[in-house]
This record gives C-alpha cells, sequence and structure tokens, in this order.
C-alpha cells in the first residue's frame, strides 16, 4: 500500500471523560464492534480507581497495567483505528492534555444524569486551543437522565461548542429502547446479547414500518415528532465546521447495552480527519513527506525498581518509522536505533517493522527522552504544541539525604521529564518548588526517588497559587515587575521566566498595577 493510502486510511483519535461517564465501557465496546476482542471487560482499563491518596501504590500498580492500554490499536474495515486512552484520575490530568497533542480527533463522554462536569470542560478548553475536531458521546440514557434538549443546550453552553446531534434517543427511563441514528438514518436493536457481547443486530431502517413502530411503542409518535422538530433546527452538518472544531457531531447512546456505539464509531471513521500537518518551529511537515519524524508525548516508567529504564511514546508524523534504522534525537544531536518498537494492538503489544503516519510506537528508553523531543532522520524539528500548564500545589522540594545529592538531582531531572510533575527554580534564594495537579504526584515521586534513584526527599509548604508565565513588550515594564516581584520569580525547566502568584489577590494586584504584563496559566501562549 503507497504512503498516502496508509496515511488516509488511519484515525487516531483520544477518548476523554470525566471519571465513571462511561470511557472505558466505550472503548472496549469499540474493540467489541471492530473484532479486536470477543468479551468486553477484558481489556483492563486505564482508569486508576477511586483510591485513597496513601494507596498511591496501588495507582503505579494500575498504570502499570495502563501502559498496555495506553494506545488500542485494531482494524476496523479499512480502517486502522488508533484509540489513546487518558487516565480518568484527574490527578493526571496533565497526563491527558499531553495525550491530546497526538490525537488527530477527539471523542468526548459525557454521563447523561450528570452532565457536563468539571474535567471535561478544561479537557474541552485544550481542545479549543488546538482546534481539535470533537465528537461527543452522551451515554448513560438507559439511566434516569435529563431531557435530551436541554442536555443539548447545556453542553453547548458548558463546552463553548455548536454541537449537532446526529443520533436522537428513544424511551425513557426503565422503557430505553435504543437510539434514532439520523445520520444514516437506521435504528439499531439488539437481541441475544449481554453486557459484555453484542449479540444479533436488526437494523431498521423504515419508521414507518409496523414492525418497527410495534417495537418502539409507545413511544413512535414522540420520536416522530422530535425529529421532526430536530430536523428544522439542525440542517445538514457542516464536515468543514466539524474539521475546524467549530461543531461536533453528537450521539446518545448507552455503552453497556451497545447502543449508539457502532453508530458514532462508523461516523467517525467515514468524517474524523486522518493523521494532517504537524507545526515545528521550523516549519509544516506534513504527513506525506518522505523521510520519517515524530515526536514523544508520553512516558512510562518501568514498573520493575531494578531498570529504571521506560517507555517511550512516540506519534508517527511523517515518512515511516522502521525498526533497526538510525533516527535523530533532535535535541541532543545522538543517532538512536531501535530494535525493539512495540505498536500496540487491542490490549497487546508486539514487535514492529514499520509504522506509518497515526500510529503509536512505544521505544525502550534508557533516559534519553523527555516529553515533546523530535526523533527525525536527521533535519532538526522542534515540535510545537506541548504546553505546560499551570499546576494547582506546590511544594518547595529539599534533599533529605546530603550524600545523596546527585542521585536527587538526577532523578528529578528524570521525573520531570517522564511530565510526572513541574520543577520551579526560585531566582532569589535558589530553592526548588514542585508543582502539580495533584496531591498525589508528591507521594509518588517521593516514592521512585527513593525506590528508583536511592534518593530521599522531604516537602515544605508554600503558599502559592498560580504559575503565570509573563510577556510584554514593555522591556522597561519587565524590568521594574522583575525588580518588585523579585522574590516571586522562578524559572521553569525550559528556562523560562514565571511569576509565582501567591493568590488570586496578588495577581490581581499584579495585574492592575502592571497591565502592560499579560500574565498566561500555561506556557504556549
Ligand atoms: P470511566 O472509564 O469513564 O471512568 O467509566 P466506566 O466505563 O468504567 O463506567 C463507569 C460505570 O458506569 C461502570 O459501572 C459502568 O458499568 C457504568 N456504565 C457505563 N456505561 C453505561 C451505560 O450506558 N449505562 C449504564 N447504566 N451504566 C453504564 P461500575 O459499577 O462503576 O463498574 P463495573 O463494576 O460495572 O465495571
Amino acid at each position: 500500500m503507497k504512503l498516502t493510502d496508509e496515511i488516509a486510511r488511519r484515525r487516531t483519535f483520544a477518548i476523554v471523560s470525566h471519571p465513571d461517564a462511561g470511557k472505558t465501557t466505550l472503548t472496549e465496546k469499540f474493540l467489541l464492534f471492530g473484532g479486536a476482542i470477543n468479551v468486553a471487560g477484558a481489556v483492563k482499563s486505564n482508569k486508576i480507581r477511586k483510591t485513597a491518596t496513601s494507596d498511591f501504590m496501588e495507582i503505579e500498580k494500575q498504570r502499570g497495567i495502563s501502559v498496555a492500554t495506553s494506545v488500542m490499536g485494531f482494524d476496523y474495515g479499512e480502517k486502522k483505528i488508533n484509540i489513546l486512552d487518558t487516565p480518568g484520575h484527574q490527578d493526571f490530568a496533565e497526563d491527558t492534555f499531553r495525550t491530546l497533542t497526538a490525537a488527530d480527533s477527539v471523542i468526548i463522554v459525557i454521563d447523561a444524569a450528570k452532565g457536563v462536569e468539571a474535567q471535561t470542560r478544561r479537557l474541552m478548553e485544550v481542545c479549543r486551543m488546538r482546534k481539535t475536531p470533537v465528537m461527543v458521546f452522551v451515554n448513560k440514557m438507559d439511566r434516569p437522565s435529563r431531557d435530551p434538549f436541554d442536555l443539548l443546550d447545556e453542553i453547548e453552553e458548558e463546552l463553548k461548542i455548536q454541537v449537532h446531534p446526529l443520533s436522537w434517543p428513544v424511551g425513557t427511563v426503565n422503557d430505553f429502547r435504543g437510539v434514532y441514528n439520523r445520520y444514516e438514518s437506521v435504528f439499531r436493536s439488539f437481541s441475544g446479547h449481554t453486557k459484555q457481547t453484542i449479540g444479533e443486530i436488526t437494523e431498521h431502517s423504515d419508521l414507518q414500518n409496523e414492525e418497527f413502530k410495534s417495537y418502539i411503542a409507545p413511544h413512535a409518535e414522540k420520536l416522530e415528532e422530535e425529529l421532526e422538530l430536530i430536523e428544522g433546527v439542525y440542517a445538514e452538518l457542516d464536515m468543514e465546521e466539524y474539521m475546524q472544531g467549530k461543531v461536533a457531531p453528537l450521539f446518545f447512546g448507552s455503552a453497556l447495552n451497545n447502543f449508539g456505539v457502532k453508530d458514532i464509531l462508523d461516523c467517525f471513521i467515514q468524517t474524523a480527519p486522518s493523521p494532517g500537518p504537524v507545526l515545528t518551529e521550523e516549519r509544516e511537515v506534513l504527513p506525506d513527506e518522505q523521510k520519517f519524524s515524530g515526536f514523544v508525548f508520553k512516558i512510562h516508567a518501568n514498573m520493575d525498581p531494578k531498570h529504571r529504564d521506560r517507555l517511550a511514546f512516540i506519534k508517527v508524523v511523517s515518512g515511516q518509522f522502521e525498526r533497526n534504522k538510525a533516527y535523530s534525537h533532535v535535541r541532543t544531536g545522538r543517532q538512536l536505533k531501535f530494535s525493539s518498537p512495540t505498536s500496540f494492538m487491542a490490549e497487546k503489544k508486539s514487535v514492529i517493522e514499520i509504522a506509518y503516519p497515526g500510529d503509536i510506537v512505544g521505544v525502550h528508553d534508557t533516559g534519553n527522552f523527555k516529553i515533546g523531543d523530535g526523533v527525525t532522520e536527521g533535519e532538526k524539528l522542534h515540535f510545537q504544541g506541548m504546553p505546560s500548564f499551570s499546576p494547582e500545589m506546590f511544594r518547595y522540594v529539599e534533599n533529605a539525604d546530603p550524600m545523596k545529592f546527585k542521585q536527587l538531582a538526577k532523578g528529578l531531572e528524570q521525573l520531570m521529564d517522564e511530565g510526572v510533575a513541574q520543577l520551579f527554580v526560585s531566582l532569589a534564594n535558589g530553592r526548588k518548588i514542585i508543582g502539580t495537579v495533584g496531591a498525589l504526584q508528591f507521594d509518588v515521586i517521593q516514592y521512585r526517588l527513593e525506590h528508583e534513584y536511592a534518593a530521599k526527599c522531604r516537602y515544605e509548604p508554600i503558599t502559592m497559587f498560580k504559575a503565570c508565565w509573563i510577556e510584554s513588550d514593555n522591556k522597561v515594564k519587565l524590568k521594574d515587575f522583575r525588580l518588585r516581584k523579585y522574590q516571586q520569580l522562578c524559572t521553569d525547566k525550559e528556562g523560562r521566566e514565571v511569576y509565582m502568584a501567591e493568590s488570586p489577590y496578588a495577581l490581581d494586584m499584579a495585574r492592575g498595577k502592571f497591565p502592560e504584563i499579560t500574565f498566561h496559566f500555561n506556557s504556549e501562549f
């Protein structure tokens, strides 16, 4: 197959949701419909179950399991699908943001009873920033849920994106009959299925058919009325607008009962984008260029503390990746060869010879890689779009074993490269500050420093609200700001200047006094 055909048949996307909305269930059902697994429940979820903070070892264990399920590839008809799973636990939100940089599109799962939840809002912000095409799956329609019209309004308002319902629910709580697929004008019913299997599918395409009407009775009339209403409000879906991330096609369904799953999947493979151009600092890279390029978007530590090696996930951007070929690691200029690159098919990991744009390749890493690193055939390409977001929690980190100073520095550096947390260094006193999204990471870092690097750290509290990357065209004001706020200035790991606001009040004051300075909450403004 030609390179362009391989690219055109690939769909690489991330499934995201607030925990418990049904992301894992939907992913498994995709694999089931794709024939990649026979029974749902076989794939261990990337989900970190509701565990107490102190139970982080359990979480690390689950992260170990999640390596295999971080990416799930399978063939569906002519298409090659790569699902990028994201951790549900909100303490790992940064992981999710980074995974989005490797996704060509996104499916957002929303719980019909709960509507839009906090984490979904933030994830949508990232999609908006990157103009990622988004589809929405409103799950658990079999359970007591909100009125579908109200849900559409809420989703539009909360996610700040226009939605376009391509399926419509039939029936009510305790009498949910399924979804009518407006995109294909079909209603699918299932028989002989369980929660883990699909069973027989019957397709009804004539709404006036008596057999169908009796199947959905007493909801037939209401369905007809509602469909008419929707036709009036939602004209044809504008594919261009979907591609630009302005309109989100939306499907109602119940992943547990199979409803709506094939519907969104079939529409998705037809309409979602195949891998497109990617921006680097130097130029735009097109997927069908002959030379290979790719970037690291995720690094996973080995779960065995005796081996400090890691698994780096590379998204192929252009050309084709080949096993045992020498590639250049752009940041260090080193030549690297990968003798056992892995791909991820369903829940299995296997060594591959070749990979194409859109594919994710797992490579063994002994500590060379950082998140965002480029790998090419020699060209110096620096990939853009790996933003760091302001952490939510901050602590000073101190060396607790004077004999292990070097180990601590090395451990901290590598853990930061992996993206476990962010490290800031105070300009005033050189003290190191760790910033995280959740409290859990502090325990994870301490534990891993001790077990993987034989280093000990302790934390000291610090009052801090946000890390703000500062920018201004006015050099005089910037100098003045630096002088006045010297105590609160830090550098991040790339050496960029960051103002650490102690409180919302302090930030407001700084903004008021220095209107010429822009305060950004992410590093890529
Ligand atoms: P997540 O990955 O987004 O965190 O959610 P997950 O798929 O694990 O689903 C969370 C819970 O919601 C699970 O129940 C799952 O069975 C249930 N669920 C998912 N989709 C549907 C649906 O369409 N309808 C209904 N009624 N329930 C659904 P659990 O009891 O937490 O877990 P389990 O013991 O069933 O695995």
